[in-house]
């Protein structure tokens, strides 16, 4: 479809899991689509399928480096690796990417007069200290702790936005993004649904951290792209909850992985790591009135097309996580 309204739109981390998602719902809207991606935690498998779209193109590029002049409608910020053991792995790089890479993304949207949107985290309300999230608390961080080069990182993002919308005149969206699972996961990135799914698919023994009694909301990553589309299109300025207020224990979703895999797995305990939120649940009634979003997958229906994707990738050699990268 090539229709007046068409746009072109850029996606930094577009090969990344929530990336590649959201550019295969703009390209089926009939836009045009830029993905650009360093491939640190992404992988050229997510853009497979769109390689010969003659509406999506490619730049290999560190966002945080001096960006290409390019001429859009729209930014989808991304770029950024999202599970603790790969932001862990080297926290200055994960700064320099929330850091740096912001501010470049803002300055191409001033330049290009872009609307722009950033995806952040759930992790800005850190250990939370009320439940559920609203937009309004301001979170319980730690700024020196294991997970600081993330949550901080976004929280600076957060900040920047704010600063270039009060002084520059961008126009901004932002989204906190909660706990998102679904095909195109790395099966080896460390968060709950890939790590059981995986256990569970292989037989291996469940890895449970601390007593599995700490709750955790499951977002499926159709509804989230549809909510971050919406949240583009509206007029809301100021931070948004994007996520699936359906809370579960850790040892819940367990025992529905080992049920829904027919896995022979057993549950094994380990040391919870330190700064691991207790609880996260979003409270999205400001997404529901503004946006009319609410998620309509339930967990069960989300984990199906999961389980099904892991299932290849774990009998197959072509594993994402086996890919070279760049
Ligand atoms: N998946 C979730 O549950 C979740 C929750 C909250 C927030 N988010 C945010 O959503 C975004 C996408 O998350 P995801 O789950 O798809 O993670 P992901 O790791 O699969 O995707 C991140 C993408 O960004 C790319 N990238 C990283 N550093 C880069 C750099 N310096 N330059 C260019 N590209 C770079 C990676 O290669 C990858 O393709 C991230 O910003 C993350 O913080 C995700």
């Amino acid at each position: 479809m090539h229709s007046s309204c068409q746009k072109t739109i850029l996606v930094t981390g577009g090969a990344g899991f929530l990336g590649s998602h959201l550019c295969d719902r703009l390209l089926r809207e009939g836009h045009k689509v830029i993905s650009l991606d360093n491939f640190h935690t992404g992988s050229r498998l997510n853009h497979r399928h769109q390689a010969s779209n003659p509406d999506f193109e490619l730049i290999e590029a560190d966002v945080a480096d001096p960006l290409p002049d390019l001429r859009i409608d729209e930014i989808y910020h991304l770029a950024c690796p999202a599970s603790p053991p790969h932001y862990q792995e080297s926290p200055v790089t994960t700064l320099r990417t929330s850091l740096l890479g912001t501010l470049n993304a803002l300055n191409l949207a001033m330049q290009t007069g872009a609307r722009i949107l950033l995806a952040s985290t759930s992790e800005v309300y850190g250990d939370p200290l009320v439940h559920p999230q609203r937009e309004d608390y301001w979170g319980n961080v730690n700024s020196f702790g294991e997970r600081a080069c993330y949550d901080e990182g976004k929280r600076a993002a957060e900040a920047l936005f704010h600063a270039h919308a009060a002084e520059r005149g961008v126009d901004i969206r932002i989204a906190r993004i909660f706990n998102t699972y679904g095909p195109r996961m790395q099966p080896d990135d460390g968060r709950v649904v890939s790590n059981f799914v995986v256990e569970a698919l292989q037989g291996l023994p469940i890895t449970i951290y601390g007593d599995g009694s700490q709750t955790r909301s499951f977002c499926y990553v159709d509804d989230l792209v549809e909510g971050l589309v919406r949240l583009m299109a509206s007029d809301v300025r100021t931070p948004v909850n994007l996520g699936n207020p359906g809370e579960f224990s850790v040892s819940e979703l367990a025992a529905m992985v080992v049920a829904m895999t027919g896995s022979q797995s057993s549950i094994s305990h380990l040391p919870l790591p330190s700064d691991d939120p207790r609880r996260r649940r979003p409270d999205i009634s400001k997404a529901q009135l503004l946006l009319d979003w609410k998620p309509a997958f339930s967990l069960e229906a989300g984990l199906g097309p999961t389980i099904a994707y892991f299932r290849d990738v774990v009998s197959s050699q072509d594993r994402p996580s086996l890919q070279p990268v760049a």
